[in-house]
């Protein structure tokens, strides 16, 4: 089929790079010549598991080809995906300036039945909006269907959860429109394309849930906000854990086993961050308001996360009592492993909060090697985690690379000054630690 992609962000990126992997024709445009450029020379401007080699296989075979003309593109396809940001505004309200751009130009650009599906997180009735905008943006009266058709995709697992995803969810009210999309999607549906053969994680066929496309915005926002909810309750009990004495390793372990529960999304840290988590649980507290149904527990589930990355800093305060010229190596500025992301990560407020109360910041993150935008210039970049820890007076673990458990923590005990580590995500052996001769501090263990 052909199809194009509208937006070239992590979503359309990962979306277009692998419908051309599973045998589709497709075209990604982008308002950005920049990105676009950089991508016609195979240039990856996300850090993502495999994307690199599908993107540059796929474009050497010719499935995919990147350009800037939106209008065009959408002239030559039967498919289009929307795949444009919907920032939060202030209120936390999601922005949808530019996704009422590209209905627009959709609208004017229609030259023959097409099936618009939208993919960014949308507000509920989105939609519906959409299909306004085209309609009124329309030169002639060509037929069109409207899907909703969130997507699920982790940052660092992206790949993989485009290819096999736990469900397809299409949100779609027209028969024609579903068939069409079980045939876009079929071979992952059927997980029968060259790609699951190698890789195989899935044996039988992804479910695939249609439904009317404001449920299905709705169960985007939903599935993201109970996530958020099912750790931030965790970090709750965590927070309990410490007063009472018990530890959250084992309480979540025990709690994981009733398999009502399960034992996924129960690690209790520093909080969650992200482009997704922060932004939707947000908009779908917002939208509760606006209908007049307020979401009490999701707007508790956001203070509990504000609040969660502050417990590392008055953590630093129990250890060191003043702060102020004291050395702190932080390990980690990306919101989680195996991504360069580091919207709304926990570690840009933890270290503008100890840069504020005086103390000397040192950073080394193994990917993110430039300043994230809301981070304090008075921070300072370390080459490796060793010369981050130089003279430290205390060692915070933020994010849970996988080469910070590899680190050699008896030289670390020689070059620190101090003897002070806080691991913000439980994920350093306690024992060892202790052994060697540090003062460890965890999340509630
Ligand atoms: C999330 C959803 O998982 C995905 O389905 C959706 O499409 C986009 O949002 P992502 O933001 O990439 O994906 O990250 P995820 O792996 O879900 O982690 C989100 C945040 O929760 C991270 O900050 C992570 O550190 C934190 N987290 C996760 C915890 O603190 N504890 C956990 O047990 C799991």
């Amino acid at each position: 089929m052909k199809v194009c992609v509208i937006g070239t962000g992590y979503v359309g990126l990962v979306t277009g790079v692998c419908l051309a992997e599973i045998g589709h024709k497709v075209l990604c445009v982008d308002k950005d010549d920049r990105k676009i450029t950089s991508l016609k020379n195979g240039r990856c401007p996300i850090y993502e598991e495999g994307l690199e080699e599908l993107l540059e296989r796929n474009m050497d075979q010719g499935n995919l080809i990147f350009g800037s003309d939106t209008s065009e593109a959408v002239g030559k396809s039967e498919i289009i995906f929307i795949c444009v940001g919907t920032p939060p505004l202030p209120s936390g309200k999601p922005d949808l300036t530019a996704i009422d751009d590209v209905a627009r130009m959709i609208g004017k650009s229609l030259n023959g039945y097409k099936i618009i599906l939208n993919k960014s997180t949308v507000p509920i009735g989105t939609a519906k909006r959409i299909r306004k905008i085209i309609k009124e943006n329309q030169v002639n009266s060509q037929e069109f269907d409207i899907v909703s058709n969130p997507e699920f995709l982790k940052e660092g697992e992206a790949v993989k959860d485009a290819f096999f995803p736990e469900r397809i969810v299409i949100g779609s009210e027209n028969e024609k429109a579903v068939k069409i999309m079980k045939e876009l999607y079929g071979p992952i549906i059927r997980q029968d394309f060259d790609y699951a053969r190698g890789n195989r994680k899935r044996k039988k066929e992804v479910p695939v849930l249609v439904t009317d496309s404001t449920s299905s915005e709705l169960i985007k926002y939903a599935s993201n906000a109970f996530l958020a909810t099912k750790i931030s309750f965790v970090n709750e009990v965590a927070n309990i854990c410490e007063r009472i004495g018990a530890n959250i390793l084992d309480v979540t372990y025990g709690m994981g086993l009733d398999s009502r529960i399960g034992p996924r999304f129960m690690r209790a840290g520093i909080g969650w961050g992200g482009s997704c988590f922060p932004k939707d649980v947000r908009a779908l507290s917002y939208t509760a308001e606006e209908y007049g149904s307020p979401a009490s527990i999701l707007n508790a589930v956001i203070q509990v996360n504000n609040q969660q990355r502050f417990k590392i800093v008055q953590k630093a305060v129990d250890l060191l009592g003043i702060i102020d010229d004291k050395i702190i190596g932080v390990l980690g500025l990306s919101f989680k492993p195996n991504t360069d992301d580091t919207r709304e990560a926990p570690s840009v407020t933890v270290i503008n909060k100890f840069l504020e109360l005086g103390a000397e910041v040192r950073v080394y993150d193994p990917v993110v090697k430039d300043y994230p935008d809301n981070l304090d210039r008075g921070a300072v970049f370390a080459g490796d985690a060793y010369k981050a820890l130089e003279n430290a007076d205390l060692m915070v673990l933020v994010t849970e690379w996988e080469e910070f458990s590899k680190l050699d923590f008896n030289r670390i005990k020689n070059i620190m000054s101090g003897k002070n580590i806080i691991d913000g995500r439980n994920y350093l052996d306690k024992k060892a630690l202790k052994e060697i001769g540090f003062e460890y501090v965890g999340i509630g263990n």
